[in-house]
């Protein structure tokens, strides 16, 4: 082979194996960034479906706002950071004390908001707790008022922003509790760890357009969209889920 034909293959090869690897990063860039980054599911019921509990311009701003800032800030948080990506939520909350403050305030914000999207529907729709639910409620609580109350309390006295939540402890049993911030009680952190069955926003964004200072008028307002038939459901799964553990 001449010198130039040498040199001619080998400029041939070079080219080829560029163009190989740049059709390779095409094509693998955008799936790490498909199966990592965490993204803002639509609500599922329109803005105003909520009233009068809720108004619709409250609902806007607090999921298209307060929710997309914490989606983003969850991404832009774990986007340098190979251990934290392509891994689901509930991992990354499991092991939350040995993780940054903003994956702790933007993933907890991330979670939290959906499982409270998905906890209310339209005034009227919600049904009521399961026969199985209800005699938890009664054995932990006394009487579903009294659960109520203590869920109210819970959100009522949490200073500052946060979370009131009805959980299932590790031994079975129904405890209501509340977190600060963002946190909630999947965090290997919480005081009070266990499984959510409901939770409510008690952060002033969450009401204050609508209710200003009355959080316990909300706190009120909020029973009408809780979905019983959605609690109800994570009831039965953690009980299953326990069983099997057990
Ligand atoms: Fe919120």
């Amino acid at each position: 082979m001449s010198m130039h034909a040498r040199q001619s293959f080998a400029l041939r090869t070079f080219a080829l194996r560029t163009f190989a690897l740049a059709m390779l990063m095409l094509v693998c860039v955008p799936l790490r960034a498909a199966t990592s980054d965490f993204t803002l599911a639509p609500l599922p019921y329109p803005y105003d479906a909520l009233e009068p509990a809720i108004d619709a311009r409250t609902m806007q701003i607090h999921h298209g706002k307060h929710h997309q800032a914490y989606v983003d800030n969850l991404n832009r948080a774990i986007a340098t950071d190979a251990t934290l990506r392509g891994q689901p939520l509930e991992a990354l909350l499991s092991r939350m004390s040995k993780l940054p403050d903003a994956v702790r305030n933007n993933g907890g914000g991330h979670w939290n908001h959906d499982f409270f999207w998905q906890s209310m529907t339209r005034p009227g729709q919600g049904g009521a707790p399961s026969a199985s639910l209800l005699a938890a409620i009664e054995r932990d609580f006394g009487s579903l008022d009294k659960f109520k109350a203590a869920f109210r309390a819970a959100g009522l006295t949490r200073f500052g922003s946060g979370w009131s939540w009805l959980i299932v402890s590790a031994d079975g049993k129904l405890k209501v509790t509340s977190t600060a911030n963002q946190d909630n009680p999947l965090m290997d952190l919480a005081t009070d760890r266990g499984t959510p069955l409901l939770g409510n926003d008690v952060w002033e964004h969450a009401y204050y357009l609508q209710y200003q200072n009355r959080r316990g008028d909300y706190l009120d307002a909020w029973w009408t969209v809780v979905d019983w038939s959605v609690v109800s459901r994570r009831h039965a799964e953690a009980l299953t889920v326990g069983a099997s553990g057990r």
